[in-house]
Order: structure tokens, then sequence, then C-alpha cells
């Protein structure tokens, strides 16, 4: 997807070393991968858009007037538990690409995924909380899973890097992912906020359900490459795996036993080492790549390099992965549910940024295009210190329909579809970027594993808002989210300050 927002695909080649059929110029494996990935998303951002609503409904910090039958959790733990959710789902894409990469190959890992998270979906479905909780933990495993392995398996349909249709085929493979993201809101946001929530769960299984027939169907046309189990495990290493594993089950199994036994468990029991691991994995990664003694000193450089994109990206998707968090209930406490005398679910906000997604990205990528042209276009450095600036401002603006709705008014519903826009022009900023940036900065001897790597962006920013609702840190305050807004705009001007040395630590990556 990197330059596709950069660069027009040339004239398609006929041939695809995915058995030779085409569709539309693109080898014609990319259908089944898209329409998996698009009810992939389905599934998961339809129940993310339930999850906060429904881990409060019934309980204190509920809408007056909404539907009950949810957790009756208060706010802070709904945050806390959204925040953690969404981190895991992003850290486990790196043991994700790990097993696609040295037990499964992506083909296999990639089919169990999408069973998983069905399974995951189902048993959300069944009302309770320990079902509740289970399900969760299901489809995080599933989704880590999915994600990595299905992006390299549309690599494999082309022929290299080389391959000129290849940003194109990225490009329509995010198409994908924004029209499953864009519906799923509408579809399971509706039936689940209105009706029933663990019917809109099913729904999310249905719809993964259908995703993952799509790709067994679809197995015949996809890259031989994709069944391959690129770096095999070895028996040796399999036992040690195996050992480690265990006994760090057994370490988990005896202290989590005392602390229930004693009668001290509570949530924060497991939430607490959740978010503290999601902010010291991503820390660790980074460093035992940058102090890995087989790399050579310019490949050492670039990591350097990549830390300051991956600290501002982590900082960008702190802010951005709230949509389905503080956004979420914002909207549906504060934000009028009317708009042009049409009457319409909060969960609908969800699809907000999908649909500026589709809308903008052609935008975007007209603009740099016309701006290459000119040989102007911004560099990789300048397009996230942009990123920054844009999601700090969208914080900022938030600022004041929160102020304004203090004493118990209702918002206009235009000031988030404006702040949805102001981030996604971040996001377009900084997304495709990051993902390009990431793999031409990866030393040599990590190449598979930066997609990961670039995911724990996600999991660090996300367990950082976690960490404050833990603390009981009100994350939809304005005071909050001012400060954050600040944050955001101070690491854009470092970035933009910076930009010099960040770019003589790049090396020859532009
Ligand atoms: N919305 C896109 C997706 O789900 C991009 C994204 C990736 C957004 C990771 C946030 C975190 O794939």
């Amino acid at each position: 997807m990197a330059s596709s927002l950069t660069k027009g695909s040339p004239a398609p080649e006929k041939t695809s070393p995915a058995g030779g059929k085409t569709l539309l110029g693109h080898p014609i494996g990319l259908a089944p991968l898209f329409l998996t990935e698009m009810w992939e998303r389905f599934s998961y951002y339809g129940m993310r858009a339930l999850l906060v609503v429904y881990l409060i409904a019934g309980g204190p910090d509920a809408k007056p007037g909404s539907q009950g039958g949810g957790l009756h959790m208060p706010e802070t733990s709904a945050l806390a538990i959204y925040s953690v959710y969404v981190a895991m789902v992003y850290l486990l894409t790196m043991p994700g690409g790990w097993i696609g990469d040295r037990v499964w190959g992506p083909r296999k890992t990639v089919a169990i995924a999408a069973g998983v998270i069905m399974v995951g979906h189902l048993v959300l479905a069944i009302p309770g909380q320990a079902s509740f909780f289970a399900g969760l933990a299901i489809v995080a495993v599933g989704s880590g899973l999915l994600k990595a392995n299905i992006s390299t398996m549309v690599g494999h349909l082309y022929d290299g890097p080389q391959d000129p249709r290849r940003d194109g085929g990225f490009t329509i493979f995010y198409i994908g992912i924004n029209l499953g993201s864009f519906f799923s809101p509408l579809v399971i946001g509706t039936i689940g906020q209105k009706f029933n929530w663990h019917l809109g769960f099913a729904i999310a299984a249905a719809g993964m359900g259908l995703g993952l027939i799509c790709f067994l169907f679809g197995t015949r046309w996809m890259s031989p490459q994709s069944s391959v189990v690129p770096t095999p495990l070895t028996v040796a290493e399999r036992n040690t795996w195996l050992k480690k594993g265990l006994i760090w089950l057994a370490i988990a199994a005896v202290f989590y036993g005392a602390i229930v036994a004693s009668g001290q468990w509570n949530l924060k029991w497991a939430l607490y080492p959740i978010t503290i691991a999601g902010l010291i994995i991503p820390v660790t990664v980074l460093l035992r790549i940058k102090r890995d003694k087989d790399l050579s000193d310019t490949e050492q450089t670039k990591v350097s390099g990549y830390i300051w994109f991956f600290v501002a990206a982590a900082v960008f998707w702190m802010i951005f992965d709230q949509a389905g968090s503080t956004m979420s209930t914002f909207a549906e406490k504060q934000t009028s549910d009317t708009l042009f005398g049409l009457s319409f679910p909060s969960t609908w906000f969800q699809s907000v940024n999908p649909a500026w997604v589709m809308a903008l990205a052609p935008v975007i990528a007209s603009v740099w295009m016309a701006l290459s042209r000119r040989n102007r276009e911004p560099s990789t450095t300048v397009k996230f210190a942009m990123a920054m600036f844009f999601i700090g401002a969208s914080f900022a603006i938030f600022v004041v329909p929160m102020l304004m709705t203090q004493d118990g008014g209702k918002a206009s519903p235009m000031w988030l579809l404006s702040i949805y826009m102001i981030q996604t022009i971040g996001e377009l900023c900084l997304s495709p970027v990051g993902l390009s940036v990431t793999t031409k900065l990866a030393p040599q001897k990590y190449a598979s594993q930066m997609l990961g790597v670039w995911f724990l962006a996600v999991t660090a920013g996300d367990c950082f808002t976690g960490l404050l609702s833990l603390n009981d840190v009100k994350l939809n305050s304005p005071v909050m989210v001012g400060i954050e807004a600040v944050m955001a705009v101070v690491a854009g001007i470092a970035v933009w300050v910076y930009r010099k040395r960040i770019v003589a630590l790049m090396g020859d990556v532009r």
C-alpha cells in the first residue's frame, strides 16, 4: 500500500506467479484475500464499535434510557479494557507473523486464524462476563494470527517488490479493509446497540464465517509460496519453546491461583501486567534489534532513524485508536443522535473514519502526485510531522465540544464528523509511508518481522492510554484530551525540527 497513495499504477501485465489468471489486471488471488480481509475487518470493527457501549450498558455511566444488558462497568474500567484489547490484537501480530514464518506457513495460519476469530465472536455471543473475556481473548489471538500473514499473502501474488502492480494491489486490499470497516458499525452496531448485544456479536461471527468461506474457495488462486513455511522450526527449537511456554504457564497458574485463593482477585490483576508488557515489549524489541551485533553500521544507524518514526507513530495511534473509546463514549452520551432530521445509533460514528479514508485517499494521492511533478512531494519525515500536527489538531478541536457539553447539553454530530476528517488526513499522511519506511529501514536479518514491529507502535500507544485508565485518569475529560493534543503537536514539531538529523540516519532511504 505504501507508495500506492503516492504513485499511479502503471499498465498491468497479464501474468501472475499464482497461476496466471488475472482480474482487472491483478492476480485473481487478490479477490479472495480482499474478501477475507473485508469480512475480518467487518467483524473486528463491528465488535469494537459495540465494545465500550456494551461494557458500560446498565451501569452507573451508561446513557440514561439506553439498552441495558451490558456488563454494568464504570467508564474508566471500560476504557481500560478497550485499550488493552486493541493493544493485544496488534501485539499478537508479532507471534502471528512468527507462526506463519516458522510453523504453519501464511496460508494455513490465515485459515486457522479466521476460524479462531469466528469462534471468538460466537463465544462473545454467549451472555455473561466469563464468556465476554474468553471471547475477547480468542478474537485477539485470531486477529494477531491473521493480520500480518494475510498482508504477506497479498505480497506473494506479485513478482517480488519490483512488480509494477504491487502497490496497486495493496491499495485495492486497503479498500477491502475500509469497506468492511465502513459497513460493520452500520450493521453490527445498529443490531447490537438497538436490539441485542449478543446478536450483534453473532453477526460479527457470521461475517468472519463468510470471509473464511471466501478464503477456502479462493485458495486455488493463491500463490504456492503462501503454503511454504519459509524457515521451519527445528525439533530442538520446538522443544525449547514448548518447555519455556510450559514453565511460564505454570508460573502464571501458581501466581494467579494464589491470588484467587486469597480472595484478592480483581480485573486489575490481569490488566496491569498486560498493559505493562505492552509497553515493555516494544521497547525491548527495538533495543534488541538496535544492539544486535550481526547488524552492519549502516543498518544500526537506520534503526536509530526508525526509532524516531516509531515513537511518533505510537503517539499518533494513542490518539487515533481512541476513536472506539473516548470518542465513542462522547458520541454516545454528549452528541446529538440526529442529523438533518434523521436519527441514528451512536455506533454509526465508527463508520466515519473508513468513509473518510475512501473519500480522501484519492485526493491525498493526487496532491502528492501533483507535488511530486513539481519535485515538491514532502519527504517521509515531513509527512510524519504533518500527521502529528493533524492528530494533535483533531484533539485540540475535540476540547471545544467537550467543554460545550459539560453542563449536560448535546454537541452537533458535525463536530465528530470534522474531527474524524482531520484524523483521517493524518492517517493518510502517516499510515502508508509508515509501513513503507518500516520495510525500507529494516535490517536484512529482521526483514520478515518488521511488519509486526510496526504494529507494536499501535500496542505502545494503546497501552499508554490503558495505563492511564487503570490509574483512574479520565481520558474523556477536556484536560486530558488537551494534554494529548499538546503531546502530539510537540512530537510533530520535534520530528520537523530534527528532520535533517533523521534523514541523515536514514542513509539512502527517503
Ligand atoms: N484501519 C486500518 C486497519 O484496520 C488501519 C489501521 C491499522 C488503523 C492499525 C489502526 C491501527 O487495518
